[in-house]
């Protein structure tokens, strides 16, 4: 969800406006995806480098957006019978953001029909190496299905499409280990501006492509 900060910008307004209106963008485009039948949608909202490198005033306001707005929008989800799945290292997030994030997936529904997957403070590098070591502490060797299985993403299928928007052409840490044969989308559209349309058209995209897995 590339793009909110240059959004604000544009319109001589502060990053948290483009926060905002980014946010409210992915809960739209969480519905219209539900709405599609699509089962999984991971959004990245905050990675390991933007907590470590970006100012705390916006990262404050990025943690007073989810005090804010999480729990009525988690509650939505519940309602259509969806779940919310977290991804990353909570534990250097404030302590109470933390447990709202762990409270909206342990109140999520069994057997939801759709998962909303939040990557927050969420790293590639930094779950590949809690999971090596998580390995190491287990004293066995790990093939492919048992180091999935100490991924953050256990259990959840590896993505079919990935979609970055705001022009940049990069992975960013993000799901760089599940991503080994996903499908890469890159939209100009500042994340704020990406509509339910322009989400159609990367399906459609995507829809059009042929997916191999190697073999001919
Ligand atoms: C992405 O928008 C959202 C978050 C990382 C929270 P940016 O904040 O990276 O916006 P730009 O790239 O500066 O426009
Ligand atoms: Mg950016």
């Amino acid at each position: 969800m590339d793009g909110n900060g240059r959004w604000a910008k544009k319109r001589l307004m502060p990053r948290s406006y483009g926060h905002k209106s980014g946010m409210n963008r992915m809960i739209g485009l969480a519905e219209h995806a539900k709405a599609l039948g699509i089962k999984y949608l991971t959004v990245y909202a905050l990675s390991t480098e933007n907590l470590s490198r970006r100012p705390q005033e916006e990262l404050d306001g990025l943690f007073g957006l989810f005090r804010k707005y999480f729990t009525a929008n988690v509650k939505k989800l519940y309602k259509s019978n969806s779940a919310v799945r977290v991804i990353g290292d909570l534990s250097a997030l404030p302590a109470d953001v933390a447990e709202l994030l762990r409270g909206g997936e342990q109140n999520s529904p069994d057997g939801a029909e759709f998962t909303l997957i939040f990557a927050i403070n969420y790293g590639s590098r930094n779950e590949i190496i809690n999971a090596v070591n998580a390995a190491l502490d287990g004293g066995k060797r790990i093939d492919e299905e048992s180091f999935s299985s100490l991924l953050y993403t256990a259990g959840l299928p590896d993505p079919d499409l990935i979609i970055r928007t705001g022009g940049e052409k990069r992975l960013s840490n993000f799901l760089t280990y599940q991503a080994a044969y996903a499908e890469l989308y890159f939209a100009d559209a500042l994340f704020p501006d990406f509509s339910d349309g322009q989400f159609d058209m990367a399906l459609n995209d995507y829809a059009a492509r042929d997916r191999r897995f190697g073999k001919i």
